[in-house]
């Protein structure tokens, strides 16, 4: 029987590879200063219709417990982060730097960098309305990615502000509540292409009784700041900021980008590949209203994050040979045991195994052959796995022979030396 469609087996392999991945995280992240939260993986469905969007909630994997509950999987961790931060909010001082790394399910067509199960880190600032925040935030996942090898060549992070689009909807006499349909148009911009775009502009114009020339939507792609100087002002800001840590080359200016989750309110950017073969591998931005709307007011506070998925990382990384050998190097080195026993005569097994456990006391990494097996075998088993040394319990007995695999060097010590010897050596 295979997985479910859209879900992962870990091999070994694969383990190694994503605990690698999880470490390059929680390294950034903590050097910056964030701590680690976590939360439940089954939430109240409740919770994403309330402000996720219409795209999310259309994916979720819902349905209704033993006790007739309407529960969902999480899509994401951001609604999780903003229920526990208005329940917890008061037991802080603001501003707080949150990271997660959580598995998340969304019902997605299964295709290249889009599964149904992905796991993310995510990192939030939370408390803090000030656009330094923001910087922060887009610092730490270029440094997330800079982690892995990749540089300026590898990578870019748009950024843009949704209040343009709102400050040029305004201009044009759109109701404030129906710019969330015209962010959805937009939102598609890439995917669908100019005539396809234009046509859902034309049903939006006829639906609210507007006219929005096309060619000032393109204007605003091209240039942005027309009827929007303040939040024009705040991009400025923020790509001085980013300048100023000498981030200016990883970063550019999208008005395309307005991103598919409703609660966003100003910045928002996203990492893309720079060759454009894979989707995001990361998205976030300012979502200053959603505590305060899940908590149905009680607790107000601004909010900046973004999420990184492991898929499209994953295939980032294979993607480019640098950043595929720091992570192959590190697999094998993290895989690697210490010491590997040759238990040659099977009368000395018990001596053997009363020194394994000792050195295991120790924290070495030490293995043997559970069954007889030939010398020759068990060397060969110890090369497989990357011992540094192997111990040879045979007719040298009283004495041990202590080989270092990499040089062939052999000694002979007593086994009550082996752990100076181990130390002296290391
Ligand atoms: P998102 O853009 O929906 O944002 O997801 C973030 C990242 O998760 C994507 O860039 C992508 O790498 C990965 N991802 C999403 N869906 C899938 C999928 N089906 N398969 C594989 N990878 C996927 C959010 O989730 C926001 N909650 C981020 C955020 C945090 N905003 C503020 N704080």
């Amino acid at each position: 029987m295979q997985a479910l469609p859209g879900f992962r087996d870990f091999l070994p392999a694969d383990c190694a590879a994503r605990n690698y991945i999880f470490a390059r995280w929680r390294e950034v992240a903590r050097r910056y200063g964030f701590v680690e939260w976590d939360g439940p993986v089954l939430e109240p469905t409740e919770l994403y219709r309330k402000k996720s969007g219409d795209e999310i909630v259309g994916q979720l994997f819902n349905f209704t417990d033993k006790g007739e509950r309407e529960v969902a999987l999480r899509p994401e961790l951001t609604p999780t982060l903003a229920r526990i931060i208005a329940a917890h909010e008061r037991e802080f001082k603001k501003p707080l730097k949150w990271f997660s790394i959580g598995s998340c399910f969304r019902y997605e067509k299964q295709q290249r960098g889009r599964l149904r199960e992905h796991i993310q880190l995510n990192c939030d600032i939370l408390g803090e309305p000030s656009i330094e925040a923001d910087a922060e935030l887009i610092a730490v996942s270029i440094d997330v990615l800079r982690e892995f090898g990749f540089t300026v060549d590898d990578f870019v992070v748009r950024v843009n502000d949704r209040d343009i689009w709102v400050a040029f909807l305004d201009g044009h006499m759109v109701p404030r509540e129906e710019c969330s349909k015209f962010l959805n148009i937009i939102d598609k911009i890439d995917r669908v292409g100019e005539e396809e775009i234009r046509r859902r502009i034309e049903v939006f114009e006829r639906e609210f009784d507007v006219i929005i020339p096309w060619l000032a939507v393109k204007d605003m792609l091209e240039t942005p700041v027309k009827g929007a100087k303040d939040v024009s002002n705040r991009l400025v800001i923020l790509f001085e900021k980013l300048s100023a840590r000498g981030m200016g080359d990883f970063i550019q200016l999208d008005c395309s980008l307005v991103r598919g989750l409703a609660y966003y309110t100003s910045t928002v950017f996203e990492l893309f590949d720079r060759r454009g073969k894979l989707r995001a591998v990361a998205g976030g931005g300012r979502y200053d209203n959603l505590i305060e709307q899940l908590s149905d007011g009680a607790a107000k506070l601004s909010a900046v994050g973004f999420a990184m998925g492991d898929v499209v990382l994953g295939e980032l990384i294979r993607d480019r040979p640098a950043a595929r050998q720091k992570m192959e190097t590190a697999v094998r080195d993290e895989s690697k045991i210490d010491i590997y026993v040759v238990i040659a005569k099977e009368e000395r097994r018990p001596d053997a195994i009363a020194e394994i456990q000792k050195l295991r006391d120790r924290g070495y990494r030490v293995d043997y052959s559970l069954t007889p097996a030939k010398v020759g075998k068990q060397f060969q088993t110890a090369e497989d796995l990357g011992a540094t040394i192997a111990v040879l319990y045979g007719d040298e007995w009283p004495q041990v022979k202590v080989k270092t695999l990499a040089t062939r060097e052999e000694q002979l010590i007593r086994p009550e030396e082996l752990l100076a010897y181990l130390t002296r050596s290391s």
